[in-house]
This record gives C-alpha cells, structure tokens and sequence, in this order.
C-alpha cells in the first residue's frame, strides 16, 4: 500500500512463434471438439514452438524487445530474472543462457524463479525489493514457457489449453506522473510504478498440478517415462475452484490496499488460463469486461508469460497509456497467485 511506488515498469516485449495449432486440428489429436473447447475455456488456438526453438530463443527475443524499447543497453541490467516452468536445461539457469544470449555475460546477477503461472507478477515484486534496496537500478524480467514441451498430447484435459512464447519486462526506480492519462482524466495523479501488490502460495496444494517425476524425488526411468509421470497433470475442476476464489480476494484487496475501486481501474490484465475464471474474477472486482484484456483465445495459456505478452499488446494498441491504472491477477501451481495494482 503506497502513493510512493518504488518501482516501474518501463518496457515490456514479447515474442510468439508463428506456427498455431487450431481447435479443428485438436480434434484431429485427441477426442475433443472445438465447441466444447470454447465453451469451457474461450481459446480458439495456441502458438507451437517449433522443436530448434527454446525458451531461450524466445526469451532471448522478448528481452531484446523490451531493453530496446526502454532503450537501456545488455550491460546496464543489474539484474535478470527469469521465470520458467519449462526451463531448457536442469543446469545451468535459463537465466544465465539467456544473459549470454543477450549479450549480458558477467554483467550482472541472473537466476531463475519458479512460481509456475505466476511467476512474473512474483519477479515484479521481487524486481521492486532490488530497486528499493539500492541494490540494482533496472533489472530485467523474462517470462518464457515452451509449454508443449510438458504436456501429455494424448491427454485432452489439459493438451487443449496451453502454448508456447514469451514476455519481458525491463523494471526502474519510479517516476513522478507527467504527460496525458490514457483514460482521458488529463494529468498523470501521483508517482507512476507499483501501488500494491499481495502475493501468496499454498503447498498443501501441491498435487493439484505437478510433473511428478524428472526431479529428484522421482529420477526418469523407464516405466515412469512409459507412464509418462514426467508431463503435466492437472485436476481440472479443483485448480479452476480455487483460481477463481484466489485471484478474486487478491485482486479486490490490491485495489483496496491501493485506495482504489473498480471505477478506477483503466484495464485489468489478468492471467490469460481460463474465460470463465477471467469473467468470474472481473465480476468480483467490479470490472466490467470491456475493460478487461484478453488474448487467451489466440494463445491459449503460456504460464508465466501470459502477463507480460499481454501488456506488451495492451500497450501497442493504446490500451494502455502513461497514467493509466491497471490490476493484473495470477494463479498457478504450486498453488500460488496474486495480484498488482499499477500506474503506468
Ligand atoms: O494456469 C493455471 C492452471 N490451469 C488452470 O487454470 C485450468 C483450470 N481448469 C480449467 O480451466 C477447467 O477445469 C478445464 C477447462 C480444464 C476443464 O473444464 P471443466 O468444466 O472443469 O470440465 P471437467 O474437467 O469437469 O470435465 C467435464 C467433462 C468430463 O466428462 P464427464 O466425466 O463429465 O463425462 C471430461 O472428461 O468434460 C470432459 N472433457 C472433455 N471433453 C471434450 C475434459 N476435457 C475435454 C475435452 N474435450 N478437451
């Protein structure tokens, strides 16, 4: 709860592999059908990577984007985050691939985090403690998930519902307002960056959404790779239950933490995972849905990435403004979710 933010995000980029894959094509796959499929989650398609395309090949580009747009340089990042469920190897981190990838080697810190689809509005916050500490002055954030990389493709609770990309983010000290609102109520009111923001977990959890084997507690052998207990598993119905009560609590007490009410709020970006979660949590935050953004009908869910892809589009097309007020909700495994009150 502040008026003072600390932190801002300056940029974000995002990258998209070109290939998409149709409900009509699922139904080709699995025993699905592309009304079902709408119905119950909104998503008409989702973007495949291709297999020579990595999560450091996408972050790579989505963090190219943003440091361009912000115009800071590879070596002025104190400190590079990225968050992955789909990291491209055990060891080292994503991060530091994606450092070298970007030209950033020894420049900086780089680690992973690993909060599952709510991994970057965690790096946010995390980003904040860096700046306000005194300890970094940009630091760089990278979402990236090759998602079709873990999920069982015979399984059509949940091959139905996830894709691949990236987002990033490049994070600063805040900045006092200036400049016209996007919403059209004139000057920026008070200092631009982070207002609030609540972020919890819940490993009790746990099992709801898990790879069970690929770590050390289960070691690949054979019969686990024969009953594929390395890819996702999802309970469908209890992950959608607690989502949607979840993002609900932490996005309406963000807003109240910020003095703010739904009236307030320009557009709200919410993890990109379900329609029906996105409408149930709007309602409860009093927003109506023309002011909510959604893509998840041409990406279905990308984790982590969902966010920032999602802000990078609601920037290029206006939606978002200097000045404007946006709520973003997360949820993910782990269970853990979210919430962050901006102005932009
Ligand atoms: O990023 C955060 C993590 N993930 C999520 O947020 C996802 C949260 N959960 C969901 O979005 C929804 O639970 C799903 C979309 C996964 C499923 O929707 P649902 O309304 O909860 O369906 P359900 O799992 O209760 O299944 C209803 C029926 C079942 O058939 P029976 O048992 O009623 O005969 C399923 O077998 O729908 C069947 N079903 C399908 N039918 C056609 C499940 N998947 C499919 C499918 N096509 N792809």
């Amino acid at each position: 709860m502040s008026d003072q933010p600390t932190a801002r995000i300056v940029a974000t980029g995002r990258y998209l592999p070109d290939r998409v894959l149709t409900n009509a094509d699922l139904e080709r796959m699995v025993d699905t059908d592309n009304e079902w499929i709408v119905e119950r989650t909104g998503i008409l398609e989702r973007r495949l990577a291709s297999d020579d395309i990595t999560p450091v090949d996408m972050g790579a580009r989505a963090a190219q984007r943003a440091l361009e747009k912000a115009g800071v340089a590879p070596g002025d990042v104190d400190v590079l985050i990225v968050t992955t469920a789909t990291p491209n190897h055990w060891l080292p981190s994503t991060s530091c691939e994606i450092q070298s990838r970007i030209g950033a080697a020894r420049q900086c810190m780089a680690f992973d985090l690993h909060a599952a689809c709510t991994g970057f509005l965690y790096a946010v916050s995390v980003a904040e403690g860096c700046l306000a500490s005194g300890r970094a002055e940009t630091v760089l954030i990278v979402s990236t998930e090759k998602m079709s990389s873990i999920v069982d493709w015979d399984d059509r609770a949940t091959c139905i519902l996830f894709g691949d990309g990236a987002g990033a983010a490049v994070v600063q000290g805040a900045t006092e307002g200036r400049g016209a609102a996007a919403n059209g109520r004139g000057t920026v009111a008070g200092r631009r960056g982070i207002l609030s923001s609540f972020h919890r977990s819940d490993g009790d959890m746990a099992p709801l959404l898990q790879r069970a084997a690929g770590g050390s507690a289960k070691p690949l052998d054979e019969e686990r790779l024969r009953n594929k207990e390395h890819l996702l598993r999802m309970s469908g119905r209890e992950v959608f239950k607690s989502a949607v009560k979840s993002m609900a609590s932490a996005g309406t007490r963000v807003l109240a933490d910020a003095g703010l009410t739904g009236d307030d709020v320009d557009l709200m970006v919410p993890h990109q995972a379900n329609i029906r979660i996105i409408e149930s949590t709007a309602r409860y935050a009093r927003i109506p849905m023309d002011k909510v953004f959604v893509n998840l009908h041409r990406y279905g869910n990308i984790s982590s990435a969902t966010i920032p892809v999602a802000l990078d589009e609601a920037t290029d097309e206006g939606r978002i403004g200097p000045g404007s007020v946006v709520l973003t909700t997360a949820f993910g495994a782990g269970l853990t979710w979210g919430a962050m009150a901006l102005r932009w």
